[in-house]
């Protein structure tokens, strides 16, 4: 049996495989699905203070290389989600909430809902990036690490953000300074690429309907984008915060590029939208590679890249 366990703080994950928020984990059975799966715990779908029935439909395509999806936050509401979460506990998997706010103020009385309830940790989505009329949070530094420190006072147990592509190394340095300072405890990145967009030629027509038929493009094809900035932070973060890489992992070797790259823990978006029978296929991936290259410990490897 290889020990393929890893720590976020005290927080023990039995393989470092996780559902990307949004993913298979919006229902009550979707979530108890991942639970049940080779997957080493559980990010429910972002919630917020109402239930949403989310953007009108086709809001998800998905092809060989990539998905594009304009859901528009569909979910049962925060209150649903602080009550199922007891019953799931049995699982003995940490159970992540994710949280999105529409104002600062949400986010506060969403972090206090958390906080008393049976979540093992908190990602703050910073990055959704389908809501009509609305701009992408972490896109605003300065509002964003305010929600973000004032959480922190809130929340205790194990606190995140999942993050959207930047595009310069300063923007990422500045971030990453700021991070440490508000003593997150981990990061995801990345979120989907904000805007994607297909055109179905035959129809002349664009394949999702919301937001003039742009969302967020995730799978194979960001890959490059969510690599680099798991190097680019893994560097500036000097080993004080841990990473979740999620973009385009299909394979162990993905999810290897990523450890190699930085990251601890890994998402899987996309390629889980066929079903959560891909944990265990990587989990056997991973383990072949582990004794093909008699890697002792996962940890010994992550940000080992050889420049
Ligand atoms: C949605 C999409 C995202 O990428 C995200 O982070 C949160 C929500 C959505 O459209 O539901």
């Amino acid at each position: 049996m290889i020990d393929l366990s890893v720590f976020i703080k005290d927080l023990k994950f039995n393989n470092p495989f996780l559902n990307a928020s949004g993913v298979w984990c919006t229902t009550y059975d979707e979530i108890e699905d991942i639970l049940k799966s080779e997957a080493g715990g559980v990010v429910f779908k972002t919630m917020t203070l109402e239930k949403r029935t989310g953007n009108p439909e086709p809001r998800l395509h998905v092809e060989k290389d990539f998905s594009i999806n304009s859901m528009g936050l569909p979910n049962f509401g925060v209150d649903y989600y602080c009550q199922i979460v007891s019953k799931l506990k049995k699982y003995k998997k940490p159970l992540i909430a994710s949280i999105a706010g529409f104002k600062e103020n949400e986010f506060y009385l969403l972090a206090e809902k958390i906080k008393k309830s049976d979540f093992d940790a908190l990602e703050v989505n910073l990055s959704c990036p389908n809501l009509e009329g609305k701009g992408i949070f972490a896109y605003d530094i300065k509002t964003s690490f305010k929600i973000l420190k004032n959480i922190r006072k809130i929340f205790k147990k194990k606190l995140g953000a999942k993050l959207p592509p930047y595009f310069e190394r300063e923007t990422i340095k500045k971030i990453s300074e700021k991070i440490i300072e508000v003593k997150l405890d981990f990061v995801s990145l990345i979120n989907s690429y904000p805007l994607g967009s297909k055109i179905d030629i035959k129809d002349e027509k664009l394949v999702i309907k919301p937001n003039q038929g742009i969302g967020g493009l995730g799978g194979k094809i960001i890959k490059p984008i969510s690599i680099a900035q798991v190097l680019l932070f893994n560097q500036y973060f000097k080993n004080e915060i841990d990473i979740i890489g999620v973009g385009g992992i299909n394979d162990a070797e993905d999810v290897y590029e990523y450890i190699l790259a930085g990251a601890k823990l890994i998402s899987i978006g996309t390629s889980l939208l066929k079903g959560v029978k891909i944990f265990k296929k990587i989990k056997i991936e991973l383990e072949k590679i582990i004794k093909e290259k008699k890697i002792k410990n996962l940890n010994e490897k992550i940000g080992l890249i050889k420049i």
